[in-house]
């Protein structure tokens, strides 16, 4: 009988060794130390079989085997309990996508802006941020005192340079070191002492546009604007030349487009007038072509100018420019 028990013990071992689940540990278990028909009780049942002193004896080594089983099965439910822990990796989730980040809604339409252009053949131009009072108002037939300098309360440096009020100077500097035909647009930031709200703000951007060229008429810039206008919001824009006035442009006048959101109604937006503003332009002005040294008998061309932050706020129904500059997520996310 004390082989038989070795016995028992060495193949329940084994057999709990090779378990693979929980379900077989506890089959191991009632086969072996079930109360009733396990292999074990079988044993013992016949201990009344032997002498009397040999009793405790087996007795004594039929609870040790019991127990070192028992310790068996535990030790191998737990070492199954870690490796599910552990090691268990579902390889049929889904994955945790990786938020990507984007472009600010400015750059996404200075992007689409220059797109546009680029189609009609325009070059990207850059200037300096930090102009002197020549590039950005005395080339621009805006001598000192003139009126329309008010409009530009410029951030003025203790060197003598400001910060530049508007893209336009690029014109300037293209204008000085090439000669026509020129087809540019200056994208960038501009800054102004303005005080913030809802529509201003100290920093904006904005896109000139230049061509120059012998025969340019205003028939160009009215067919380049009216393109523009119906690639960036829908061929079903109206668009319309209103007189204005700029020092650098003769004749000038203003873009309008209709409403974008009451299609020309007349709604909170466009004040009740169903037209929306969206940039200045106008022939360039002789004045300005003698400061580079181009001949305006010889040479004609047009030029505009436009406030990025507008565009992106009518096209996307923004009702805030300060928006742009929050950095809030919640905002930015939707573009
Ligand atoms: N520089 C003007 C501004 O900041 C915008 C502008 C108007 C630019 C007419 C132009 C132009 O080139 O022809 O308000």
């Amino acid at each position: 009988m004390r082989r038989e028990l070795d016995k028992l013990r060495s193949l329940a071992k084994g057999r709990i060794e090779g378990a693979k689940n929980r379900e077989e540990i506890e089959r191991i278990r009632i086969e072996f130390l079930g109360r009733k028909q396990g292999k074990l009780k079988q044993i013992l049942n016949r201990i009344k079989e032997l002498p009397l002193e040999e009793r405790p004896v087996v007795g004594k080594l039929a609870n040790e085997v019991k127990e070192e089983i028992q310790r068996a099965l535990e030790r191998k439910l737990k070492e199954m309990k870690r490796e599910e822990e552990e090691e268990y990796v579902d390889v049929t989730l889904p994955g945790k996508k990786p938020s990507l980040g984007k472009l600010h809604p400015i750059t996404q339409t200075l992007k689409e802006i220059e797109k546009i252009f680029s189609s009609l053949g325009f070059q990207v131009a850059r200037g300096p941020e930090m102009e002197t009072e020549y590039y950005n108002f005395e080339a621009l037939n805006m001598p000192r005192h003139h009126p329309a300098r008010d409009e530009y309360d410029s951030f003025y440096l203790d060197n003598g340079y400001l910060l530049r009020s508007h893209t336009s100077p690029v014109q300037i500097r293209v204008m000085e070191r090439q000669s026509p035909p020129i087809r540019i647009i200056a994208p960038g930031k501009c800054y102004r002492r303005d005080a913030v709200d809802s529509s201003h703000f100290p920093m904006f951007h904005q896109v000139e546009g230049l061509a120059v060229d012998k025969n340019i008429t205003f028939s160009h810039l009215k067919g380049c604007l009216t393109y523009f206008v119906h690639r960036m919001f829908g061929r079903d824009t109206k668009v319309r030349f209103r007189p204005s006035f700029f020092p650098f442009t003769e004749p000038s006048a203003e873009v309008d487009i209709s409403c974008v959101i009451c299609k020309g109604k007349g709604c909170r937006v466009c004040s009740g007038k169903g037209w929306l503003e969206i940039l200045g332009s106008g022939m360039v002005d002789p004045e300005v072509f003698k400061k580079v040294g181009y001949d305006p008998e010889v040479y004609q061309g047009f030029a505009f100018g436009m406030g990025v932050e507008r565009i992106c706020m009518l096209k996307y129904g923004i009702d805030d420019i300060r928006l742009f500059f929050q950095n809030d997520l919640r905002f930015l996310k939707q573009f």
